[in-house]
């Protein structure tokens, strides 16, 4: 069996022109396709939804926010905060999952959001602890520009002992709750942090009660060596980039070492691996899918949507509109999203970039197929990498959902690899439930 979830590009608009788009452009900011989404995620047994956030009109592209706006790219974006009970309130066992940067977030203010969340969840929610990419994220919080790769993380880790120190201020039994005395909660379980770091100071305690997980779910997704040791301290899921079963693998593997170094036991720790589904009636029809949705991303707009992507996910390092289509792809990892540029530079030195952005898309795995036959190659991956489940990547596009909810998981289930049913109360439960 494995797990499954859904990678929501932020509550923005994405899908808004082309085949099958609706009236997302208008209707992408009101709350009915997000609890459409997550109602048919849920009836296909899907562990979480996952909403990815970012706070900034970046124009590293170009030196220009004209791309961003004019198709619409990573924003606009709203908050994805307040969608969250807005979706637990229709759906009953579905984890939800929404970002935080340790750059946005002062550890008080996100201690208590996640309490808050948790309780409003029933047990449901879930943080993305990402340390934000663009100098223009950085800029909108006060900062001159962002800091470099390695302090990001040094920073996520003080953030996070910081508000697990919160979250833990309150010991399990000191909610009392005695009406006859009375005794709300006994004040010698309750205790300051006195949290004194570089970048973060709190003096604690949290204000508000822990939520039913007492800790929520807490995911990560940068792949460097820093972002796996924070994900083995701190995490319970990892969103994982890989192309290759093998690649798969050998994450897999150097996180059960990492986690073990801290302690851990692996079993207690879930990677989701992008993957990218294409379905159809036949795999015929899912290659012409594939075709068609490859022939987008090969036109006008999609190549400055590749290349956009790329100079964003450096970091503001690199103007991929001012290289030459045709000259070597430059090795420049940049200070961003190192994961995400190691995947897409792949070949560079040799292939030109016109090769990377005419190439196989790089953005985790391909499955190509009818239900059943992505069903079973689902199964074999998973297989050949040992566990533990996909993060699919998704869209508002409602045949897109349709398809993944009621054709693939379906043929899923059939074989026994997916859930049946979620038999435990909260999402750190279910989640760690096989
Ligand atoms: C699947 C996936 C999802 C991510 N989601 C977000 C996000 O929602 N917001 C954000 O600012 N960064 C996001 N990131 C970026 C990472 O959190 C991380 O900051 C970045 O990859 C840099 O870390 P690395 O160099 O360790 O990869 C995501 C990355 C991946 C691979």
């Amino acid at each position: 069996m494995f797990h499954l979830a859904w990678f929501l590009n932020g509550y923005s608009v994405s899908h808004w022109h082309g085949h099958y788009a609706g009236i997302n452009k208008t209707e992408w900011a009101k709350p009915d396709l997000y609890v459409d989404l997550t109602r048919s995620l849920e009836r296909a047994g899907f562990d979480a939804l996952f909403i990815e956030d970012t706070t900034m009109i970046d124009d590293t592209y170009g030196g220009s926010m004209e791309a961003a706006l004019k198709y619409g790219i990573m924003a606009p974006k709203n908050d994805p905060m307040p969608l969250v009970p807005l979706l637990a309130h229709q759906s009953k066992h579905i984890g939800l999952v929404s970002t935080v940067s340790t750059i946005q977030y002062h550890p008080f203010l996100a201690a208590r959001l996640g309490a808050t969340l948790d309780h409003l969840t029933e047990g449901r929610f879930g943080f993305n602890v990402v340390t934000s990419v663009s100098h223009r994220v950085a800029q909108n919080f006060g900062f001159d520009e962002h800091l470099p790769h390695a302090e990001r993380y040094a920073m996520a880790e003080e953030w996070l002992d910081a508000v697990g120190a919160l979250w833990n201020s309150w010991e399990p039994d000191a909610l009392v709750l005695d009406e006859e005395t009375p005794m709300f909660a006994d004040h010698t379980k309750v205790h300051t942090v006195d949290f004194e770091g570089t970048y973060f100071r709190t003096r604690g305690p949290l204000s508000t009660v822990p939520g039913p997980q007492h800790r929520p779910v807490v995911a990560q997704a940068g792949n460097s060596g820093p972002g796996r040791d924070l994900a083995a301290r701190n995490a319970d899921m990892m969103l994982a980039l890989a192309n290759t079963p093998e690649g798969m693998k050998e994450i897999r593997e150097d996180m059960h070492r990492r986690l073990r170094s801290y302690g851990r036991n692996p079993d207690d720790f879930k990677i989701f691996f992008m993957c990218q589904v294409y379905l159809g009636e036949t795999d015929d029809d899912a290659r012409r899918t594939h075709a068609a949705e490859e022939a987008v991303r090969f036109s006008e707009e999609g190549i400055v949507r590749q290349l956009w992507t790329m100079s964003y996910a450096s970091g503001g390092v690199v103007d991929y509109s001012t290289l030459d289509l045709d000259a070597p792809l430059p090795d420049t990892l940049g200070n961003g999203e190192t994961t995400t540029m190691k995947a897409l530079l792949e070949g560079a030195g040799t292939v030109t970039l016109r090769d990377r952005v005419m190439g196989p898309n790089k953005y985790g795995y391909d499955f190509i197929g009818s239900s059943d036959s992505v069903a079973a190659q689902m199964d074999e991956v998973m297989q050949e990498m040992g566990g533990d489940g996909y993060l699919i990547f998704g869209s508002t596009r409602r045949t897109k959902i349709a398809e993944i909810t009621d054709g693939l998981a379906p043929a899923l289930r059939r074989r026994g690899l997916i859930r049946e049913s979620y038999d435990e109360p909260t999402f750190r439960q279910n989640l760690l439930a096989f």
